[in-house]
């Protein structure tokens, strides 16, 4: 395909996962590819990258928009259970490592009597939350880690700071290959 025309049918949201993505992986067959996307939502860059012709597969938390093929029901925090032995190649995130994603997958998904709009008014409860959201986001990044093959890439994106997410990506064992103010790519570098 036109690389003009790709460029212009890149999902809203996605064009910097997507430069990030295809530079890590230039040189590569796409239908050799492995790549899972962790909190795919609606699943647009799913669906772009396979008619690329990647392997492309997403992972996400709602069930409402865990549907059609080559996407998987469950909680990032468990893709050892999802995937069992598989590994992949490469990993994106876009928009899920951060406070904000988290309290709306939490009210949304972990506990639906919760009033969304509470996180911004209690300071003490954002407080406690986002402790909480800490130790989520390690856990997530740790079952990120354990199914990418060694030296594989998660790229995460973030519309406000990525700060708070490398420094969990540390903790969680990974090598810090690109660090940028809303783009980071985390390394495998450690591991089986
Ligand atoms: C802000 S939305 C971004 C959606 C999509 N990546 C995009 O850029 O359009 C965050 C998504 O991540 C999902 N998510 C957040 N935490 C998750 C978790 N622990 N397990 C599964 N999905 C999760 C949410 O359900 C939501 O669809």
């Amino acid at each position: 395909m036109n690389p003009l025309v790709i460029e212009m049918l890149i999902p809203d949201g996605y064009k910097t996962l997507f430069n990030v993505f295809t530079d890590l992986c230039s040189g590569r067959e796409p239908s050799n590819t492995s790549f899972l996307e962790l909190g795919s939502g609606g699943r647009s860059f799913v669906i772009f990258l396979r008619a690329l012709g990647y392997q492309s597969e997403g992972v996400e938390g709602q069930k409402d928009l865990a549907v059609g093929p080559h996407i998987f029901h469950g909680d990032i925090s468990e893709l050892e259970r999802i995937f069992w032995d598989r590994k992949f190649d490469f990993m994106g995130a876009n928009g899920v490592f951060c406070y904000e994603a988290q309290w709306e997958f939490f009210y949304r998904v972990v506990d639906s009597e919760l009033a969304p709009e509470r996180y911004f008014y209690d300071n003490n409860f954002k407080e406690v939350m986002n402790k909480t959201f800490d130790i989520r986001i390690e856990q997530m990044l740790k079952a990120a880690s354990s199914r990418l093959k060694l030296g594989g890439s998660l790229i995460v994106t973030e519309p406000w700071s990525i700060d708070f997410c490398v420094e969990v990506a540390k903790k969680a064992g990974f090598g810090i290959s690109v660090y940028e103010q809303q783009l980071a790519v985390l390394q495998k570098t450690i591991g089986r």
